[in-house]
Parts: C-alpha cells; sequence; structure tokens
C-alpha cells in the first residue's frame, strides 16, 4: 500500500487526531437517544485500543447525522462518548466543542493512553465546506493525524481531507486499511469464479460500480427492483412494479457490455408479485417471466421468487470469491424477505471468500444472524461503493504517502 499506516507512525506521547465513523444508527427512547447498532463504534477499536497500548492521547473526531453546520442536540456525540467509555473500560473525555478553549483544555489534561471524542464536527459549517480554517483550527489540537473513517472516506470535507495539509503525518487506521485491503486489494484479483451480487433498487445507482465490476466478475446476479428495469428493458411485462423508465437504454446498454466482456449477467428468472406493498398484502410467486409473460397487470415484484433463489444459489455454491451489494427484495417487510435471507443463507454455506459490500446487504446479513460466516462485512455504504468502482476517495488520497 502506498499510504502510511497507523504501524509506520512513532504515537507514544503524542496527541494523535483520529477521525472515525460514528455516524451509528440510532432510536429515541424515554426521550433518550439509544445507538441500535454499534458496529462502526466496535471496529473502530483496534485502532483506538493500539493507540492507547501505544501510550499515544488519542482524540477522537466524527461527524454523527446531518446538522448542516450549525449545533443540533440530537445530533451530539455525546451518547456515543458514553458508549465509547464502556466499550473500552476506560474513561472518553468529552468535548462539548469541536475547536477552541474547550477541547484545547481537556486535552491538556490528558495523560498518555487517555482517550477524549470531540462533539460533531457538522456542527461546525467549515467541516463540510472544507474550509482550511476550519481544517487548521482542528489540526491544532494535535501532532498526528489518523483516518480510519471509511464510511466518511468518499467525502472530502475538513477532518477528512483538509485536516492533512496541516499535520506533520497522516496514516491509515486498521479499519481503513482492511476495508481498503478487501474491496479493493482482493479484487484485484479475486480467486475465480468471481460472483457479484447486485440488488437495490435503482440501476442509476450502480451503474459504476457494475461496469467496473465486469472487468472483473465471471458471474452477476441481479435482483432487487433494479431486476425491474432489466425486465422492461428486454420486454418483459414488469404490471406495476417500481422501474426506472427513463434507464431502460442504459439497461441495454449493460446487458450488451456485459456480452462483450463474455460476463455471464444473469436476471431473476421469476418474482414474487404483490398487490401492494406492505405486511399482509396478497403475494405469489410467478411463473417463469419471458417478454409474453411477467408480472401481472397491477401487481408488483417484491422479491425474487422461488426459481431464482435455487439457480442463484447454484452460482453461489461454485464460485470461488462472492461479492454482494444490495438486497433482492423489499426484505424491511419479512414476507417478502425469502430471497435476500436465502442468498445470506447460501453465502454462509460457502466456502468462498464473501464479502458484502455495505449498505443494506449488511443489515440483511445481521438480520439473518449470519454477519460472523462472512469473511469481510463493510462499514461504508456510499463509500464502499464508490471504492469498488475504482475511484479515488478523497480521505484516502490526502494522506501521507509511504516513502
Ligand atoms: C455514512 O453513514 O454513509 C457515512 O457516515 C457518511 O455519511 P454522509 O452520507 O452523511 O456523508
Amino acid at each position: 500500500m502506498k499510504k502510511l499506516s497507523l504501524r509506520d507512525l512513532e504515537v507514544r506521547g503524542q496527541r494523535v487526531l483520529t477521525r472515525v465513523d460514528f455516524n451509528v444508527p440510532t432510536d429515541e427512547r424515554d426521550g433518550r437517544v439509544v445507538i441500535t447498532d454499534d458496529t462502526r463504534i466496535r471496529e473502530s477499536l483496534p485502532t483506538i485500543n493500539y493507540l492507547r497500548e501505544q501510550g499515544a492521547k488519542t482524540i477522537l473526531m466524527a461527524h454523527f447525522g446531518r446538522p448542516k453546520g450549525k449545533p443540533v442536540e440530537k445530533y451530539s456525540l455525546r451518547p456515543v462518548a458514553d458508549h465509547l467509555q464502556t466499550l473500552i473500560d476506560h474513561p472518553v473525555a468529552f468535548s462539548t466543542d469541536t475547536i477552541g478553549k474547550i477541547p484545547e483544555e481537556i486535552i491538556s489534561h490528558m495523560n498518555d493512553g487517555d482517550v477524549a471524542l470531540l462533539e460533531n464536527v457538522r456542527f461546525h459549517a467549515g467541516e463540510e465546506a472544507n474550509d482550511p480554517k476550519f481544517a487548521e483550527a482542528l489540526a491544532k489540537l494535535g501532532d498526528l493525524y489518523v483516518n480510519d473513517a471509511f464510511g466518511a472516506a468518499h467525502r472530502a470535507h475538513a477532518s477528512t481531507a483538509g485536516i492533512t495539509k496541516f499535520v506533520k503525518q497522516s496514516a491509515m487506521g486498521f479499519l481503513m486499511e482492511k476495508e481498503i485491503q478487501y474491496l479493493s486489494g482482493e479484487l484485484e484479483k479475486p480467486a475465480k469464479p468471481f460472483l457479484v451480487i447486485m440488488g437495490g433498487s435503482k440501476v442509476s445507482d450502480k451503474i459504476g460500480v457494475l461496469k467496473a465490476l465486469m472487468e472483473k466478475a465471471d458471474v452477476i446476479l441481479i435482483g432487487g427492483a433494479m431486476a425491474n428495469t432489466f425486465w422492461k428493458a428486454q420486454g418483459v411485462p414488469v404490471g406495476s412494479s417500481r422501474v426506472e423508465a427513463d434507464k431502460l437504454d442504459l439497461a441495454r446498454e449493460l446487458l450488451d457490455l456485459a456480452k462483450k466482456k463474455g460476463v455471464r449477467f444473469l436476471l431473476p428468472v421469476d418474482a414474487l408479485e404483490a398487490d401492494r406493498i406492505e405486511a399482509g398484502a396478497t403475494a405469489r410467486n410467478t411463473s417463469r417471466v419471458s417478454p409474453t409473460h411477467g408480472i401481472s397487470d397491477g401487481w408488483q415484484a417484491v422479491d425474487v421468487g422461488r426459481a431464482t433463489i435455487g439457480l442463484y444459489e447454484e452460482e453461489i455454491a461454485k464460485a470461488k470469491t462472492i461479492l454482494w451489494n444490495g438486497p433482492l427484495g423489499i426484505f424491511e417487510i419479512p414476507a417478502f424477505a425469502l430471497g435476500t435471507i436465502a442468498i445470506a443463507e447460501a453465502l454462509a454455506r460457502s466456502k468462498a471468500t464473501t464479502i458484502i459490500g455495505g449498505g443494506d446487504s449488511v443489515t440483511a446479513v445481521k438480520q439473518a444472524g449470519l454477519a460472523d460466516k462472512m469473511t469481510f462485512i463493510s462499514t461504508g455504504g456510499g463509500a464502499a461503493l464508490e471504492l469498488l468502482e475504482g475511484k479515488e476517495l478523497p480521505g484516502i488520497a490526502a494522506l501521507s504517502e509511504r516513502s
């Protein structure tokens, strides 16, 4: 890897500004903010614990939600500081402001091995504007910079990119390294057959990633509402299913490209169709789709059908590397989740390297209780897709080069 790693830094006694992605899902119960999934916090622990063991003063920076450049109480990181404290079994000093006197005072009292968390960087407009003044004010609080916020690495913000101009050295944290290793390194020369499962609602969200993966994949399996657009492009009746009507040419272009590249690009062969999208709707499996037979008039495709599940399971069993991004149906409604769950189970049974590329497929794998059966689960959403697309992420590009 070309970039400096945390392991390359001399951190003992140093104030290490560490950008993490603590943008975790929360819920409000009895007027209190409750973290409903702390995976991103836990995934930062190897970096935080290493810094503590090495005797660094760890100053954590993070964003939370989209408060639009001003303080919004419900986006305060204080509940995260409290939670982190219990995870590392050490006090976490919480700074109620992100820059200036308050954090300076807190940091001046830190001992080696201590941890502080600054209030939400997005409470300042300078963060998202990547304002050099704000970046410099952040940088003033530390000596070295570590970026472990993979989930935010596609943002060119002050705490993810601008700050590196004002510190001596900046390096990748361990989570950042791991994400790059799996989403980029492992897929550089994947063990073959390399199978990609791409779901989700919009083809338009996945154009770049589909094109990039066609360079490497042997087979691509399509699911989710995205499949409807491909079906319609091929003349399959889609009833009232969700379709991107302005993306039919694009869908045809992608199908042609797959043919040219020799990639087997499989669409679902049947669907679960429902009379409406809600729990309690009437749903039934269609027979095999074709240009003369598809989704019934007035009905909508809500999941892949049983024949598709069987076909996709066979493909999964043959693969040596599998990348999955996006659910195959509307899995938030249990009656429409069968396809997505079956794919998660097939991946769990497989001996292949299984990489879950972020977003809703991660939620599905967790809901199925199969997270520990996967080789790697990304903590990034947009960042994971952009990296898979082969784009340069600003949060990585800005780090010091390894000489
Ligand atoms: C995410 O949750 O995907 C990241 O934390 C980035 O958040 P953002 O989309 O608000 O920039």
